[in-house]
């Protein structure tokens, strides 16, 4: 996940923010991690100041995808999800009642996602190299609970730490994770 950005201090959902004085130190400790670490790889991210920001203390081409952008809130953009509680009361019942289904108006749902990232991971999936994805919250869960095999409805609740690097390798049927924390 990309370094802490100005909006997650503020707890404000979506928008393109820069990475915060931390995030930015999360960035430099993952150029000089990964650097150390491993040499040949591919490295993607989002489209979002955020995630470009935070892959340029690395070595690699950055291959930056449209589809690893964050979940568009729609309406909630821009806000925190104190001020949607307060402003759309209803729409934030109904997101915490079905956060799988529930599409923000005017902006997409988790089933949107795991259609918008299709593709992508089928891809990875067949990919021999090293990959790199530096990306958002939400579009992780997805990925995540992809190769880890996580229940469908489970995915918009799986914890994506800011300042952890999460590995997965494949073993014979699944994938083995790691959680490293920078
Ligand atoms: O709060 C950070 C963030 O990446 C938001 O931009 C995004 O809307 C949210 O997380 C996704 O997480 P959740 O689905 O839990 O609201």
């Amino acid at each position: 996940r990309h370094g802490e950005s100005l909006y997650n201090l503020e707890n404000k959902i979506g928008g393109n923010s820069d990475l915060s004085k931390n995030g930015i130190l999360y960035a430099k400790k993952l150029g000089i991690y990964m650097n150390k670490t491993i040499k040949n790889y591919e490295l993607y991210c989002s489209t979002l100041i955020r995630t470009i920001n935070t892959s340029k203390e690395l070595t690699a081409n950055i291959n930056i995808c449209k589809c690893l952008d964050e979940i568009n809130a729609g309406i909630c953009e821009h806000k925190t999800f104190k001020e949607v509680e307060k402003i759309y009361p209803e729409e934030f019942i109904k997101r915490k009642n079905d956060k799988l289904n529930y599409r923000y108006p005017s902006g997409e749902s988790y089933l949107d996602l795991i259609d918008r990232l299709r593709t992508f991971v089928f891809d990875i999936e067949n990919n021999n190299n090293i990959v790199i994805i530096v990306a958002h919250q939400a579009i992780l869960r997805v990925i995540y609970g992809y190769f880890m095999g996580i229940k469908i409805e489970d995915i918009p609740h799986i914890k994506i730490p800011l300042h952890t690097i999460i590995e997965l390798n494949p073993d014979t049927y699944n994938y083995n994770n790691k959680y490293i924390k920078l």
